[in-house]
């Protein structure tokens, strides 16, 4: 390129792209409606998402009785647990049968027979053991299946802490 020509492309005046009357419109409609819709609608998002992100915490353990209420014949108990299902929170009512084995330690049942589902309870035909209403399912007191269920009474996770006995989640029994 000659000297001439350089001179000549640096004088030259710069070319602005004009920005039409109607794209400017365009730009700042669409954006100010994106801006409107995103505040209405990611509320909405967050409020249907959020209980999905909520981290699941640790099994709670619930304060149920003193330790030293406790003794080998098994006996019943009631607590609440606090229960958040999605968006529901609720309070339900939940039983175990607590006793102490040969050794002392303390363990608890669920109340649920594993035949179909009725309330067990101890010793109701005087032959200390657990026995189903329904259908005659008996169990022994750590929990055994006898007659009529397959697998054993289920059991809670104890956890016993200044002379308090805490319930924890329901597991299947490991102590048969
Ligand atoms: S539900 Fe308990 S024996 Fe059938």
């Amino acid at each position: 390129m000659s000297n001439h020509e350089q001179h000549e492309t640096s004088h030259r005046p710069v070319q602005r792209k004009e920005m039409s009357r109607r794209q400017f419109l365009s730009y700042t409609l669409g954006g100010t409606t994106a801006f409107m819709m995103g505040g209405a609608v990611l509320p909405m998002v967050r409020f249907a998402a959020d209980p999905l992100l909520k981290k699941k915490g640790e099994s709670a353990y619930v304060k149920v009785v003193e330790e030293s209420k406790i003794t080998n014949e098994p006996q019943e108990f009631k607590f609440k647990i606090h229960q958040v299902d999605g968006w529901y929170e609720s309070e339900p009512e939940l039983v175990a049968w607590i006793s102490k084995n040969q050794q002392g330690e303390v363990f608890a049942l669920s109340p649920v027979c594993k035949h179909l589902g009725c309330t067990i309870a101890w010793n109701t035909k005087g032959k200390n053991e657990y026995d189903c209403p329904c259908h005659d399912a008996r169990y022994s007191k750590d929990g055994k299946n006898i007659t009529v269920a397959n697998t054993p009474l289920d059991e809670y996770d104890v956890m016993i802490d200044q002379g308090f006995i805490y319930l924890g989640a329901i597991k299947p029994n490991t102590r048969v």
